[in-house]
């Protein structure tokens, strides 16, 4: 436990873990493989399978009791929806007060069964957010031992920096969309703020959430070809070249992977051995881009 990163190089990501219609032994085994495979990180949220995915994970822990102590769980609050199993929630809104990390962290613990949380991530930024009184209630956090570390997903670099400059410890991550189909986390500053802060990078939909397989619009098909292209020079895989791309990266980019499958999810691990070298960087870039560069 101690030697674990907190950030697997590629991190398992459970957003779909209910539609994989898992028992919850075999759940238990699945996050097995993803441990051998060294997926160590897991990365869940609470609104994740409507609410149900904390108590999902927390069955096959339960499975398999010495699973929890080889994991690093990093999960998500702050996104509320109404639902019939939350009554108190009219409107869809963001609400990352005091009370709500301290009712969300006591839920995450019970559900899945464990007494603390490595990583906990503000999932989007709240137009509202009193970084005060969250930086407050994330230090009580982090005293009692309940959350290890904190983190956001989803902040634009301006609010990257002041949480980064507001919570405990600093930020251990922003977790964004990074894939071949979307460079805007390379463009807008976020990469360059991780590299400036020192801190890596969660990357979510590595593969477009499955959109780089299917989509049929023109960038789409540019990147498709010369995804194809690159791993077709190395012997590879389209995702493992997608994954490959984003561990380029110098600011240490973590692709979470969304795969339920076993063998896909191999095959992903595996990228961490591929090296892309610049002229396969840019070739993705640029049909990414469907421009020649300046
Ligand atoms: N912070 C945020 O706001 C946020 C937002 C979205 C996601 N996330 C995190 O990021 C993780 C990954 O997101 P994602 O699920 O969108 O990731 P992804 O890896 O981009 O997409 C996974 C989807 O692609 C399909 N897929 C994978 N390989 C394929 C292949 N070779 N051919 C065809 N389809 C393939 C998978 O189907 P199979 O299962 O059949 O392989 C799955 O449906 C989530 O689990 C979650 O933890 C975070």
């Amino acid at each position: 436990m101690a030697d674990l990163p907190l950030l697997s190089p590629v991190v398992a990501g459970l957003w779909r873990l209910d539609q994989w219609e898992l028992t919850p032994e075999e759940r238990a085994r699945w996050i097995h493989r993803a441990l051998e495979l060294g997926l160590t990180t897991l990365d869940l949220a609470e609104i994740y399978g409507g609410y149900s995915c904390h108590a999902r994970v927390g069955e096959a822990l339960r499975a398999d009791p010495g699973l929890r102590d080889r994991l690093r769980i990093v999960t998500k609050f702050g996104i509320e929806v109404p639902k019939d199993t939350r009554p108190g929630v009219r409107v869809h809104h963001y609400d990352t007060s005091a009370g709500r990390l301290r009712a969300s962290v006591e839920d995450a613990l019970r559900e899945l069964g464990t007494d603390r949380l490595d990583l906990l991530l503000v999932h989007r930024w709240d137009p509202l957010v009193d970084a005060a009184e969250l930086a407050e209630a994330c230090a009580a956090e982090q005293a009692a031992g309940r959350v290890l570390h904190f983190g956001v997903s989803n902040f634009a670099p301006s609010t990257m920096r002041l949480m980064h400059a507001t919570l405990p410890g600093g930020l251990a991550t922003n977790q964004v969309e990074m894939h071949p189909l979307h460079l805007a986390a390379f463009e807008d500053g976020t990469t360059d703020l991780a590299q400036e802060l020192d801190l890596p990078l969660m990357a979510w939909s590595p593969l477009a959430g499955g959109r780089l397989f299917q989509a049929e619009d023109a960038q789409a098909l540019r990147v498709r070809t010369a995804l194809e292209e690159v791993a077709g020079r190395h012997g590879a895989e389209v995702d493992q070249v997608a994954f490959a791309f984003l561990l380029r990266h110098p600011a240490r980019v973590h692709p979470i992977t969304g795969t339920g499958n076993l063998e896909r999810l191999a095959r992903q691990a595996a990228a961490v051995d591929l090296q892309l070298d610049r002229e396969d960087w840019f070739t993705l870039w640029t049909a990414s881009k469907g421009e020649p560069l300046p």
